[in-house]
């Protein structure tokens, strides 16, 4: 009966998927990420194993698991916890879930757009705090999207469902910027392609849909909040090293931009000095896909890549590196 190793414990639905199918499952009963010691003693003689982006897989995690391992199978889009190399070196299969979350972080991203420039967060804490004393017209001033340029960093799937609720929804002049560009989202969506440069520059908004790789590790660092408007508002659902977070802090404090609003941070769970003092900023927890009918289709998905693979088959979403 073949071995399955769940690193957390995600929504029921994957889980009891690989239990029909008769695997002998185990799921970990820590609360929380494991500790890397005891992740290599459960994965020993594992099958399979779904992982999550806060487990690292590589070299050393697989001699642990054994030869025997056919697949890893991420709990997420992004798969920059796994080298992916190693594991392709060894014939043992990497997957992700892309395409069922779309949809989920790119609300995300779009409620963080609308909540940093209308100073939601800021004004509830008022709010609480009991500071309302009646209706002022000089309270709380935010900005529109309407009519402003929203510059996306990254067109890949989650890029392409921002940048089409935004142009047609709330009537956002879009432009991106990608390793590759995108002509038929073009025409479909009304986009117009830069270059970073060119989009930095004329951006009131911008938003991170990039993967984390080398190439967009500190993508945006001092030299390039120097570029952007005084103005203009930056979100990232999407990874946090795609930022240098103390430089970002500084480009705040110096009102090079006028506020951020993040769910991913470049070394979580922390963040950057100073970064939670500063009024201009929404901090939430690594949550862009955090809701319940993502998270049971992500754990479907992951589960269906396990079984495909312990059947012999190619699994529904492979990483292709
Ligand atoms: C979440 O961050 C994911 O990559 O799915
Ligand atoms: C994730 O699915 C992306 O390609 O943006």
């Amino acid at each position: 009966m073949p071995k399955v190793f769940v690193t957390r414990r995600i929504p029921e639905i994957g889980i009891n998927m690989l239990k029909e199918k008769g695997y002998d499952v185990e799921v970990s009963d820590v609360d929380g990420v494991l500790p890397r010691k005891v992740l290599l003693e459960k994965v020993k003689g594992a099958d399979a194993v779904l992982s999550l982006l806060t487990d690292k897989i590589n070299a050393e995690f697989l001699d642990a698991a054994g030869p025997q391992l056919k697949i890893v199978a991420n709990y997420a889009v992004g798969f920059d916890n796994i080298d992916v190399k190693a594991l392709n070196e060894k014939n043992v299969i990497a997957a992700n879930t892309p395409g069922v979350l779309n949809e989920s972080v790119a609300e995300m991203s779009i409620t963080l757009l609308l909540a940093i420039a209308k100073k939601v967060v800021e004004a509830d804490k008022f709010m609480r705090e009991g500071k309302y004393k009646g209706w002022g017209p000089m309270m709380f001033l935010g900005n529109d999207l309407a009519g402003k340029t929203l510059g996306l960093i990254g067109l890949g799937r989650i890029g392409q469902v921002v940048a089409q609720r935004m142009s047609a929804g709330f009537e956002m002049k879009v432009i991106y910027y990608d390793i590759k560009r995108n002509e038929e989202a073009e025409k479909k969506y009304n986009l117009e392609y830069r270059d970073l440069e060119s989009l930095l520059k004329d951006s009131d908004f911008v938003s991170i849909h990039v993967p984390m790789t080398p190439e967009t590790k500190h993508l945006l660092g001092a030299d390039q909040f120097k570029m952007m408007k005084k103005t203009a508002y930056l979100v990232n659902t999407a990874r946090g090293p795609v930022i240098d977070e103390n430089a970002l802090v500084e480009a705040l404090k110096a009102g090079l931009i006028k506020g951020v609003a993040l769910d991913v941070y470049e070394n979580e769970p922390a963040m950057a000095e100073g970064l939670k003092d500063l009024p201009n900023t929404i901090l939430i927890p690594h949550i862009a896909s955090a809701t319940e009918e993502t998270r049971g289709a992500m754990s479907e998905l992951a589960a269906k890549n396990i079984i495909a693979a312990l059947s012999g088959e190619e699994p529904m979403t492979p990483i292709k590196i």
